[in-house]
């Protein structure tokens, strides 16, 4: 299948890489591992040379004669950094080149994905966050680490992610055709907040993880994206247009403006169906046992009617029992091309990484079943379906 360059930093998860290496092999990876010398200390070089079937070394300085510090990362398809300590990523950031690992990445054009694992205030700490964020301005993909126990008993955010979690990211987001290359795809994501006076408001338990699913998965295809992001935090998110607003009204003014532009609308921000009129300042609390409300537009339906060429995605929040037939519905109601009848009934839908339901096509009434799958690979299984569409229009 692929050559993949597998780089192991000098952090304690470096022994999980070694299920990492053998389950990108299961799927049919060519892998290559290249250990810094300080990662050497938990997992030897026997270990990975087992495992690989292949000559592992550390140093430029080594088997000089075959030019590995440019040959590798130039055979490689793809790199996985995993573990990536602070100091390899403050490396890494800095265009540094002083051992192969950083050598090879630094001499390869191949798609390079970061699994950093650290102690949380080394992960917190503002240079390492700095660090990151050069990284993603510099086309890096770069995980973020799992919540949970470390080693020496103190637990919080910097475990390793799981080699399934991994796996998931570089099948959804590394290796990707560019079939969405040359498409315009707008995505709303997040819930809308409408006042109720200057310091409440209505809002709803999106966490909007589907729609940055769709933004990331979309970009790395190729696609040109542009976010409407409700009240998400988009400080992660780079190589893609934001636009930020707070309620339905502005939200539905960003569609207006960037609808003619794209070829395909993913509608994932959970709007809300009526707001109050806001009263101004701060309502006393013996006036706050009631509230007026009135609806707000479908903006879905709406901008459906200007619909040119654009293929529309819409989703549903539905009961089990009403996947089916309120999915079918919508998706007739809004003249959408797919609709995904989210399954909120086991209650972790909003916030979860997971989601089951049913895509529903417009077009011969396919179905898909989804079962408690990422929010990533939902993205890319809608995708697909969203690419065929673009790139045979007429089929
Ligand atoms: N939607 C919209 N404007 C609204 C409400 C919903 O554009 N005022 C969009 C959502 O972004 C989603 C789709 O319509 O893509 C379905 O949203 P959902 O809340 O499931 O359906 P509603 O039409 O609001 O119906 P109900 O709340 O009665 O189930």
């Amino acid at each position: 299948m692929s050559e993949i360059l597998l780089g192991v930093g000098g952090g304690i998860a470096a022994y999980k890489s070694c299920d990492l290496l053998r389950r990108l092999q299961d799927l049919g990876h060519e892998v290559t591992v290249v250990p810094t010398p300080a990662s050497l200390n938990f997992v030897g070089k026997a270990t990975w040379e087992a495992l690989s079937g292949k000559p592992v070394h550390t140093e430029v300085w080594e088997a000089v004669d075959r030019v590995n510090h440019v040959a590798l990362g130039d055979r490689a398809d793809y790199i996985i950094v995993s573990p990536a300590t602070a100091d390899l990523i403050a490396r890494l950031s800095a265009g540094r080149a002083d051992d192969l690992l950083s050598n090879s990445i630094l001499a390869s054009d191949a798609k390079k994905l970061i699994v950093p694992a650290m102690h949380p205030k080394m992960w917190f700490n503002a240079a390492t966050q700095s660090n990151i964020r050069k990284l993603r301005e510099l086309g890096f993909i770069v995980m973020e680490p799992d919540s949970g126990k470390l080693t020496g008993g103190d637990s919080g955010v910097g475990r390793l992610p799981e080699s399934s979690a991994i796996i998931d990211k570089f099948n959804n987001e590394i290796s990707v055709e560019q079939d969405l290359n040359g498409f315009k795809v707008l995505i709303s994501t997040g819930g809308t907040r409408e006042a109720i006076d200057d310091v409440r408001f209505i809002g709803n338990k999106s966490s909007g993880k589907q729609g940055l699913a769709f933004a990331r998965i979309a970009k790395a295809r190729g696609a040109e994206v542009v976010l409407i992001s409700a009240n998400v935090d988009t400080s992660r998110e780079f190589g893609i247009s934001i636009i930020k607003v707070e309620n339905t009204e502005q939200l539905q003014s960003a569609l207006q403006t960037e609808f003619p532009k794209c070829d395909v609308l993913i509608m994932a921000a959970a709007v809300s169906d009526a707001k109050p009129i806001p009263a101004t300042g701060k309502v006393k609390k013996q006036s706050y046992s009631k509230l007026d409300l009135v609806p707000t537009p479908d903006l879905l339906a709406d901008i459906a009617k200007q619909k040119n060429s654009q293929i529309l995605v819409g989703f549903a929040a539905e009961e089990s029992a009403n996947l089916l037939q309120e999915g079918k519905r919508k998706l007739a109601a809004k003249s959408l091309d797919f609709i995904y009848a989210n399954d909120i009934a086991s209650g972790s839908i909003f916030g979860s990484d997971t989601t089951s339901g049913l895509i529903i096509s417009a077009r011969e009434d396919e179905i898909e079943e989804i079962h408690q799958i990422s929010k990533e690979s939902l993205a890319t299984r809608l995708l697909n379906k969203v690419s065929e569409r673009l790139n045979s229009p007429n089929v």
